[in-house]
């Protein structure tokens, strides 16, 4: 099995520099790919230079993965980072062009960030690696790393969605960035409907040669291959973490606190893309429907601030504070919450044990590539006595979890009265069907999980490639 060399953004160094951002189900997936094949994680190391230098920070974690991570200057992070990755692509990958900001200086940071991340790894990769570039920050890493004289494999996969083409042709300049995209061997893309959205772009922008059942790509002499890799989660890994004390005592703090009342759980980073705002005027309408019903739930709302020197995302979290602020006034009693609204992360352990303990959980993106919060609270439940998953029709996950209308309730996270309903049917579920639903998601989360998504990519992209 040749080494692999994985580029992302974030790199989840081990403790000792203190990066943060693991929230992400990205951080943990690559671990364990790289725990599996061996090999090197490059990437920002989430710290700002005065100058940048090129030069690699090294540390080896206890499981023997190598990072080796590079500084950014303040100007770099600003344009890279909070300005074309997160300004500019995230919006419009998750079907926002009304948040989409398209600035020169943002695009000209982009292409030189990706030059210096290029430039940096291109000394750590041997002749017989395969590489493989992580998500929507690095999406022209092929194109330099071919022009500095790789001829390694090198795949990419997309975390996100692929925009639907007359979205994403509102993006200046879209041609040159596909184009570039071009000089990756494999595209992974998480589910067909996205990985479509990419071939129709090729086929009826760029004038390719597109092969629909194979996803080869022919574009000026070259091909790449473009296919569907649904990530899974570390199910052997995360359901280890429900034999912790820390995992019990979760549980336990949850159950005691709600006392006589179904919890219900959401989890995800204070992102637009999530759907928070919508989520909380469904269950405000659930209350409007149903008032004696307060006295049945709490909701609690994980979301631990993400991205905060972006505007719109300082918009969102002031929009939600308003929003649980109005249910809590309008719903509380002396001696009951309705909304309980945490700003923070908690340990893997911790999160397994207040899955644990909601009966119900909410998942309800308004666009999500894949959205691994959902695999996780199928993973934590007790089977004998489940929690019903409520899911946006519009996550990735959908897809896998939907079981032929016998697993999550599938809603649209845009209609109140549709999250209200399905709230109410969670609440009255019998238990039969709570364990039949359960049981066909767990098969789809247990099966495809994080250690058959990166066989099957890495042996695409030996395979394809040759
Ligand atoms: O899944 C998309 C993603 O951007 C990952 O690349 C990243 O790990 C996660 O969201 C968290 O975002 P950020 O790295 O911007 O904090």
């Amino acid at each position: 099995m040749p080494r692999l060399v994985v580029i992302s953004n974030r790199v989840a160094v081990p403790k000792a520099r203190g990066v943060a951002g693991a929230q992400g189900g990205l951080a943990g997936a690559l671990n364990s790919a790289l725990k599996a094949n061996g090999g090197i994680w490059f990437g920002w190391s989430g710290q700002e230079t005065d100058k940048f230098t090129g030069s690699v920070n090294y540390v080896r974690s206890a499981e023997g993965v190598t990072t080796a991570t590079i500084d950014l200057e303040k100007q770099d992070i600003e344009e890279y980072y909070n300005g074309y990755a997160n300004s500019t692509l995230w919006p419009l990958f998750h079907y926002r062009i009304d948040l989409a900001r398209y600035e020169r200086e943002f695009a000209k940071g982009y292409e030189r960030v990706n030059e210096r991340i290029a430039e940096s790894v291109l000394p750590l990769i041997e002749p017989d690696d395969q590489v493989w570039v992580h998500d929507y920050h690095m999406l022209p890493l092929a194109e330099r790393l071919r022009s500095m004289g790789t001829e390694n494999r090198i795949g990419f996969f997309l975390h996100t969605p692929w925009p639907p083409t007359n979205l994403f042709v509102s993006l200046p300049y879209h041609e040159r960035l596909v184009r570039a995209m071009l000089h990756y061997d494999l595209l992974g893309f998480q589910n067909d409907t996205w990985l479509e959205s990419f071939l129709h772009y090729c086929g009826k922008e760029l004038g390719a040669e597109v092969h629909h059942e194979t996803g080869a790509i022919t574009f000026e002499g070259r091909t790449t291959y473009a296919r569907a890799y649904p990530i899974g989660i570390d199910f052997d890994f995360f359901a280890s973490k429900g034999e912790t004390e820390d995992a019990a005592k979760a549980e336990k703090r949850l159950i005691t606190s709600t006392r006589n009342r179904t919890a219900m759980i959401g989890v995800d980073r204070l992102d637009y893309s999530k759907g928070l705002p919508e989520r909380l005027d469904g269950i405000s309408r659930f209350f409007d429907r149903y008032p004696e019903r307060v006295r049945d739930l709490v909701f609690i709302q994980i979301a631990p601030p993400s991205r905060e020197d972006i505007g719109s995302y300082q918009d969102i979290r002031a929009t939600l504070e308003q929003k649980a602020g109005q249910i809590n006034g309008a719903r509380s009693e002396v001696d009951l919450v309705p909304v309980r609204y945490v700003n923070r992360g908690y340990s893997q352990e911790e999160l397994f044990g207040f899955y644990r303990a909601s009966k119900i959980g909410l998942v309800t993106p308004l666009r999500d590539g894949m959205n691994l919060v959902a695999k996780e609270y199928i993973a934590a439940q007790d089977p004998a006595d489940p929690g019903v998953l409520i899911l946006s029709r519009f996550a990735g996950a959908a897809q896998q979890l939907d079981c032929d209308g016998e697993g999550a309730l599938l809603i649209n996270p845009h209609s109140s009265d549709d999250l209200a309903h399905n709230i109410a049917k969670a609440l009255d579920m019998p238990l039969e069907e709570r364990r039949m639903r359960h049981q066909n998601q767990l098969k789809s989360v247990r099966e495809e999980n994080i250690q058959r998504w990166t066989d099957n990519f890495v042996s695409d992209l030996a395979s394809l490639a040759s």
